[in-house]
């Protein structure tokens, strides 16, 4: 069996809606091998789909097809540390194994150009998926077919909090309660921050990211669908957050802070107790620079 290592996502990062994303340390372990059959399972107490509608076979027979190679069927063993329907990619994260796993087992006839479009034409769009696969933060526009992409990695000394609350929240009922149309003048405050995110970010220019993350085309909107996300992002901003934005989706909740911001997840813990949020938990990662990774072969 080979075994792959994919690292779950944040994307939006406030403004940079369906464009921007990062990868977190925080992962998903996927171990496939070729079968005449369909044999998939979780190594933990996530219930996955067992049958041809699990998204990881789902992306591998895409990948077989797109190569024109046979494809009789396989075994899949999922470990999902990432927690479903809560906008930490764990979707993304499917399809990237699927994806990355076919691949690999094929001998890789892709390269991870290919990899990044087929990914996005799966999910629909890229800032998850990118991110998911490469690692560091992703820019990208998808026109349809192809992604048009860049990688950064980070190494500035900062901590992203996830807040991650105990109720799902489905992508495509945060996606159905946008607007289909919004104003230019939101627009511009929009792309004008989502501009100002990375370069921000990866200067250093943290004191900007509070006004980076603010939004007009999904956040108002999606904070409705969050119980509470108001008092969470209060919470975060009193304990010396520099910016806090909804992750993907939602419903969780990103707080970026300093390395030096000690005990920041034990002290958000604590006022969120305080608050009577004890629904919310709150994990502290870093920035994984490297993206999936076929751990062995
Ligand atoms: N950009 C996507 C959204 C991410 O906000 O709907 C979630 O898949």
């Amino acid at each position: 069996m080979i075994k792959i290592q994919i690292p779950a996502t944040s994307a939006n990062l406030g403004a940079g809606f369906d464009a921007l994303g990062l990868a977190l340390s925080y992962y998903n372990y996927v171990e496939m091998e070729e079968s005449d059959c369909i044999d998939i399972s979780s190594t933990d107490e996530v219930r996955v789909p067992e049958d041809e509608n699990n998204l990881i076979y789902i992306s591998a027979k895409d990948l077989f097809n797109v190569c024109g190679k046979k494809f009789d069927g396989l075994k899949i063993r999922q470990t999902n540390n990432i927690p479903m329907a809560r906008g930490l990619g764990s979707s993304s994260a499917c399809i990237v194994a699927g994806l990355v796993g076919a691949n690999t087992l094929l001998g890789n006839p892709l390269n991870p150009d290919e990899i990044v479009d087929l990914a996005a034409q799966i999910e629909g769009h890229p800032d998850n998926t990118a991110p998911a696969l490469l690692g560091g933060i992703v820019t990208a526009v998808f026109d349809g077919k192809k992604v048009h992409w860049v990688k950064q990695e980070v190494y500035t000394k900062l901590k992203f909090a996830a807040i991650i609350p105990d109720f799902e929240l489905k992508t495509e009922k945060a996606r159905a309660c946008l607007p289909s149309e919004v104003a230019h003048k939101d627009a511009v405050y929009n792309l004008s921050r989502a501009a100002l995110f990375s370069a921000s970010l990866l200067t250093g220019k943290f004191e900007n990211l509070r006004t980076a993350v603010h939004d007009k085309l999904h956040q108002p909107y999606r904070m409705e669908l969050i119980p509470n996300a108001r008092e969470v992002f209060d919470i975060a901003y009193n304990h010396g957050a520099y910016g806090v934005y909804i992750s993907g989706a939602g419903p969780t909740i990103v707080a970026i802070a300093d390395e030096n911001n000690t005990y920041f997840a034990g002290k958000m813990k604590f006022s969120l107790d305080n608050a009577g949020l004890n629904g919310w938990q709150v994990r502290e990662f870093h920035i994984d620079n490297n993206g999936t990774q076929v751990i062995s072969e």
